[in-house]
Formats: C-alpha cells, structure tokens, sequence
C-alpha cells in the first residue's frame, strides 16, 4: 500500500464487461466500507489511445495509457485490476507480479493448464498478493449456503449439482465472432470454473471427473457471409467423484435460449437440500427433515441485513444486491488481502487448483474415460 493512511493505487487493464465492474468497485468500496481507505483510481489502459482517454474520464482514472507493459511498471501504482479478455492473462500478470505489484485477475487464469501453472509460479515467487476474480462466492446467500454445510444441518453430503447457462451463443444465425475461435475458450474453459468456485467454498473440489462437450453449431456465417467452422465448444458437461465418494455433474452451456445468466449450485445431504440460481441472487432456498414430513418443503430465504455484508449496502431487507455489488464485496476482499488479513477469495493457488478440474475434464473428452484431477 502507498502509506498507512491512504488508500491503493490502482491501475485498471480493459474497460469492457469486466472493467467497468471493477472501476465501479474501486470507485465506491471506501464508501460502502468506511474502514478502508479511499483507493485511488492511477491509470487506466486500454486498448488504443482514443478508447484509454475516454473510458478514463468517464470512470475517473488520473491517467491513461495504451501500453499495458509499461503501465505494469508505473512507480505510481500498487494494484493492477486485469480485466481484459482471457488470452492475454498470462503476461500481463507476471510482469505486474514481476514489477512488484499485487494482482486481481478476472477468471479463468488462462487457456491452457501450463500457463496457469506459470502464472502460479510467479505468484509465488513475488512477495505482493495475486487473487482471482470469482465474484459469485461473494454472495452473502452462498455465505449462508456454506454455513449450512458446515454446520451439518444438511447432513452428510451425497451429491452436488450445478449448471451455468446463458443464451448469447443460442441463435445459429449470430455471425462468427472471436468467441467462436479455437484459441478463445471453451464453455467449459470459460463457465464450468465458476461453478466449480462455488462448489469449492461449498463442499471442495472433486478428486475424478468425466468430461463431455459439443457443438451446438459446427458452422457460422461470417459477416460477409462465408461458412466458418465454430472453433471451439458451446456445450461442456462433467461428471464428478469426491474423494469421500460422494457425486456430481457439472453442465454449461452457452446456447441455452431463455437463460440469461443461470447459475444454480443444488447440494443434497442426507437430511437437506440447498438451492441457489444466480438469477434470483437475493434468495436461498432450503429444505431439511427437521420437520415432521406433513411440514417439511422448501422455505426460501430472502437477503437481508443479518445477512453480512448486505447491511453495508442496505438497511432494509429484501430490497436486494446486484452484480456488481458481488464485485465490490470481492474488492473489499482484495483490500484486506493485501493488508495482510485474513481474506475470503480465491488466490492463484487455489485457482489452478481450479482449472486443474477443468484441464482433467478436457482431457478425459479426450480419452473417452474418467480422469483423475491430478495436482501439480
Ligand atoms: N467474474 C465474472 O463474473 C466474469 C464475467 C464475465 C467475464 N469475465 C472475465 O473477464 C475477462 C474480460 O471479459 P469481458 O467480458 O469483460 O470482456 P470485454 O470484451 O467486455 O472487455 C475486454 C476489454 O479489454 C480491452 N482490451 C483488449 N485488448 C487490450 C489491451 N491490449 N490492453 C488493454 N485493454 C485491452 C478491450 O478493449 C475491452 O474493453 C475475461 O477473462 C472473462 O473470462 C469474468
């Protein structure tokens, strides 16, 4: 941190989905969290010149750039936020790490196991802290979900599900994009980390999987109109063993007309059951045999001010938090992280740790069988 009283230097790559969500999270967690110092919004880079100049005026960055190398290197920066797409990751987080700044990098790490490793490698060899996007694990309903496991009001935990659709691959006749390029990433490349985030900070992550994935269009028109052929998977599913026996699936899928941003982790127990969509974030459904069987259903719980952070936000129950309200809880997280304290986010190692679920998916896609998910 700059000096004791105040606030980070932050630097800010890419202003597109992500960006935005973590300038609006910089620009107002020393509001919502009057503990923490003002950070202060350095240098914003983009893209070209024009885009750096204009998204930093709007957001309220100092400065600007178009030259992510240097920017990593600026004296005048402590934090840099990497919010750019996917494939450029990996550089841009070893040489901020290697310039001596700490790291908050949108998921997943990389597009391939071996960069995660190496970006894992920087992490560890630099003294600053290197943390992941996975704002979901933020909500103070997957909170109240983690409690009740830990607190065995499910009982033992025999099975998980979870499934992330979204529907903005679902028409086959959406012109070819970069999202459609093979070295972009995959369903279950880009999505199936998330569930796994959750289910990390649920129950853990599973020891075996068996991986699955499709295209639900081979081809696409380009622009001009000319067939390509869709490189990569819209669709990617796994099946999944934990070490104490217990099952599960994972399913992604982004041609799922009608789903807009559908998250839903379900954990079954042997005496309970918890849901949660991500597209109804504010509740929690539960159900236990605590009951005799002519009561027991599912009750939903509604986000409210018992419900910790909401009541930095809100006084008044069930009025609701948003996404990028999950981004600025996450950026409080990040804040304490860097003091030194205890912080509830997902740092590289457990990151790779992550995609090694993933990589062992793909693979078993590969082999045709079940894949153990070796750690490195
Ligand atoms: N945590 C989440 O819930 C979540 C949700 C969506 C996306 N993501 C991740 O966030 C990352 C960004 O995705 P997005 O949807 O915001 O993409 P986006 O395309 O909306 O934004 C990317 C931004 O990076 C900028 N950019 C491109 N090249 C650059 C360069 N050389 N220097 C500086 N900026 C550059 C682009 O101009 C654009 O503004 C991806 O890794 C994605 O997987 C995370």
């Amino acid at each position: 941190m700059s000096n004791a009283h105040s606030g980070l230097r932050v630097a800010l790559i890419g202003t597109g989905y992500m960006g935005k969500s973590h300038a609006l999270a910089w620009s107002n967690v020393g509001r919502v969290f009057n503990d923490v110092p003002h950070p202060r919004l350095e240098l914003l880079i983009e893209a070209n010149d024009q885009l750096a100049e204009g998204r930093a005026k709007e957001l309220g960055f100092a400065r600007w750039s178009s030259d992510w190398r240097s920017a990593v290197s600026d004296p005048s920066v402590d934090i840099v936020s990497i919010a750019s797409p996917t494939w450029m990751h990996k550089d841009m987080a070893i040489a901020a790490l290697k310039a001596g700044k700490h790291v908050w990098c949108e998921k997943p790490m990389s597009l391939s196991l071996s960069d995660a490793y190496e970006m894992r490698d920087a992490a560890r060899e630099a003294k600053t802290v290197a943390l992941l996007g996975y704002n979901y694990i933020q909500n103070p309903m997957i909170r109240l979900a983690a409690k009740y496991v830990a607190d065995g009001k499910l009982g033992r935990i025999t099975s998980v599900r979870s499934e992330m659709d979204e529907d903005f691959m679902a028409d086959p006749d959406s012109p070819f994009s970069w999202v459609s390029e093979p070295f972009a990433g995959s369903a279950l490349q880009e999505f199936a980390v998330h569930p796994l985030s959750l289910l990390n900070v649920l129950v853990g992550l599973p020891s075996r999987v068996l991986g699955d994935e499709s295209k639900p269009y081979a081809q696409r028109k380009t622009a001009q109109g000319e067939l390509r052929d869709v490189g990569n998977c819209d669709f990617g599913s796994m099946f999944l063993r934990y070490p104490n026996g217990a099952a599960g699936a994972i399913i992604t899928n982004r041609s799922a007309w009608g789903r807009k941003g559908r998250l839903v982790v379900q954990i079954f127990g042997d005496k309970g059951t918890l849901y949660f969509d991500q597209e109804r974030l504010n509740e929690l459904q539960v159900y236990t045999t605590e009951q005799p069987p002519e009561e027991q259903g599912f009750k939903t719980i509604l986000s409210g001010p018992h419900h910790d952070p909401y009541n930095k936000f809100l006084p008044a129950p069930g009025h609701g938090l948003g996404f990028n309200e999950l981004k600025l809880i996450e950026c409080r997280e990040v804040i304490s992280a860097v003091g030194g304290q205890k912080a509830h986010v997902i740092d590289f190692e457990k990151g790779v740790q992550i995609e090694e679920v993933v990589y062992a998916a793909i693979d078993s896609v590969a082999s045709n069988k079940w894949s153990d998910v070796s750690h490195r």
